[in-house]
């Protein structure tokens, strides 16, 4: 039996439509209801809805043989699992957003506000610049605006919330997308379902 965890909501769903295509189809995954554990034994699969920001987890400690997570979240958390496949869907990039018009003063400590800890300081080290760090969990766009930080580092999809905030991209930090992950001691013994996975996804990717 192959354990896939996939994320919960929109991204999740259309990463299912994948894995369907792809012959490890469970139908019962997609009723509503809010039963979390879906079992196909005649395709020898077991799906689970997870927080999107756990699937890494799952799969690192091997809850799950395999997952689908944000480039961003394994940027973030380094976990320690297989990167197999970019999947080309859940597109975004992570980026510096603020004030429209924002000038960074080079005198001054840059405050910036984000949920992604690990990817800020790592940008902001790579370029030389000293930064007052200001870990949030959510609602980050709003810390500009209530003066808590100069810039926020986020996610930026379509750039709506932004604009409603009154906020623009000052820079990109690095393109984002959902990648095919795998537990490394499964991806050993469940080599067979999982390359053939990946083989057909591979396809549904090039055929975009
Ligand atoms: C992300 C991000 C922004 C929003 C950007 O939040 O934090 O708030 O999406 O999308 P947009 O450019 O299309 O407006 P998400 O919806 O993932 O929820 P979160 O606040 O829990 O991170």
């Amino acid at each position: 039996m192959l354990n896939i965890a996939l994320p919960k909501g929109r991204l999740g769903e259309k990463v299912y439509a994948m894995f369907e295509k792809a012959g490890f189809e469970c139908p019962e995954l997609m009723e509503p209801g809010r039963k979390l554990i879906f079992d196909n034994p005649d395709r020898d699969v077991r799906y689970f809805w997870v927080k999107p920001s756990d699937v890494a987890i799952y799969v690192e400690r091997g809850a799950a043989d395999i997952g689908v997570a944000g480039k961003d979240i394994l940027m973030e958390y380094r976990p320690e699992v297989y990167e197999l496949l970019d999947l080309d869907v859940g597109k975004c990039r992570m980026a510096v957003a603020g004030p429209a018009g924002f000038r960074d003063r080079e005198d001054r400590t840059l405050r910036v506000a984000t949920k992604f800890v690990r990817i800020t300081r790592d940008y902001y080290a790579s370029r030389g610049r000293e930064i007052e760090l200001i870990h949030l969990n959510g609602s980050i766009e709003i810390a500009p605006i209530l003066g808590l930080s100069d810039v926020i580092v986020d996610i930026v999809e379509t750039g709506t919330t932004l604009r409603e905030n009154h906020l623009e991209v000052l820079e990109t930090i690095v393109p984002i997308s959902a990648r095919l992950i795998a537990n490394k001691a499964g991806f050993k013994f469940k080599t067979e379902p999982i390359q053939r996975l990946m083989k057909e996804l591979q396809k549904e990717v090039e055929a975009k």
